[in-house]
């Protein structure tokens, strides 16, 4: 089987680096067309930078990388320096990147490359706000119908927000780009809280992420030890929950990951619960499943797999 081609779309962010290191280490089954960068975790400038960061750990300044849109559709940015620290992948210290940033805009990457490639070859998997996902749709609508599936990480039903008491942060920085998403119609595939914070880095586990002795190993130790401060307050959390690599390892081995297939629609006018991801679980509307919303994993075999993949860069 040839390796899914995918662009990834992102915001790092500690997580984000993770999972991008988890693709990049995964050649048999992931090729990386490109990634876009997008306002999320940090502004713009510094995803942008971190992107590139990320993938010289991985020994792969050949990628290319992209900037996109730097604020949301229609609202002011929010950002999470309170979790990610001021530079976005505060824990490591890592050299600033010399491979360079490609001329062209993140969402014209996107349309391009999805006009180009096959039909239905070229799956999107966001880890940010989906600013650039949302405006790739809304620039060209013939996209819609050559995206192979969108695998997203974002929202959350069961386990409510974790910016608010009702939003989880990739969704509420830009609900109604995550709304144009949710109505694609493309095969969506959510990794929402429900699953992410089953998906923690407990000392044991980041233990065995520096025990690999190499870069990317020690990295992902030093990323999640800086990372954990903030779930570890919030929610008295055993670790660091891995959020966005459940996206690249769903690519990999979707068989750890259960969820249901339902409808999800977004919060995108009441300030009270503006972003919410309102995931119909138990089917009582008659509103149309539009995406497979994640609840669970086998969260040793995430483990086993991740450290196994992070130990091959
Ligand atoms: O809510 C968690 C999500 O927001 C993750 O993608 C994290 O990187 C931030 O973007
Ligand atoms: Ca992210």
């Amino acid at each position: 089987m040839p390796p899914r081609k995918i662009i990834i779309d992102t915001d790092p962010g500690q997580d984000d680096a993770v999972a991008i290191l988890l693709a990049l280490a995964s050649p048999d089954e992931i090729e990386v067309l490109g990634i876009t960068a997008v306002a999320g975790n940090v502004p713009l400038h510094l995803t942008a930078k971190n992107a590139r960061i990320v993938c010289e750990l991985a020994g792969r300044p050949d990628v290319k990388v992209y900037a996109g849109c730097d604020r949301p559709l229609d609202r002011e940015l929010v950002t999470a320096e309170h979790v990610h620290g001021k530079t976005g992948l505060d824990g490591p210290v890592l050299p600033d990147p010399t491979m360079p940033l490609q001329d062209a805009h993140a969402v014209e990457f996107i349309i391009e490359t999805l006009r180009n490639e096959p039909g239905g070859t070229v799956t999107l998997c966001p880890l940010g706000p989906l600013t650039n996902i949302a405006t790739a749709l809304t620039r060209a609508p013939d996209i819609a119908d050559k995206i192979q599936q969108i695998v997203l990480m974002g929202g959350a039903y069961f386990e409510v927000g974790n910016i608010t008491p009702t939003a989880e942060f990739n969704i509420y920085v830009d609900p109604k780009a995550a709304d144009i998403v949710m109505k694609s119609a493309v095969d969506i595939v959510i990794m929402p809280l429900d699953v992410t914070h089953k998906a923690l880095v407990t000392k044991p586990r980041n233990d065995a992420f520096r025990a690999l002795g190499n870069a990317a190993g020690v990295a992902a130790a030093e990323m999640t030890d800086f990372f954990e401060r903030f779930d570890k307050e919030k929610y008295g959390s055993a670790g660091a929950p891995l959020h966005d690599p459940c996206v690249t390892a769903y690519l990999i081995r979707s068989e750890i990951f259960s969820g249901r297939t339902v409808n999800v629609e977004v919060e995108t006018t009441s300030n009270l619960t503006m972003g919410m991801t309102v995931a119909d679980w138990w089917g009582v509307t008659d509103r149309a499943p539009n995406a497979t919303f994640i609840g669970d994993l086998d969260a040793d075999a995430f483990f086993d797999l991740l450290t196994e993949r992070l130990g091959r860069l």
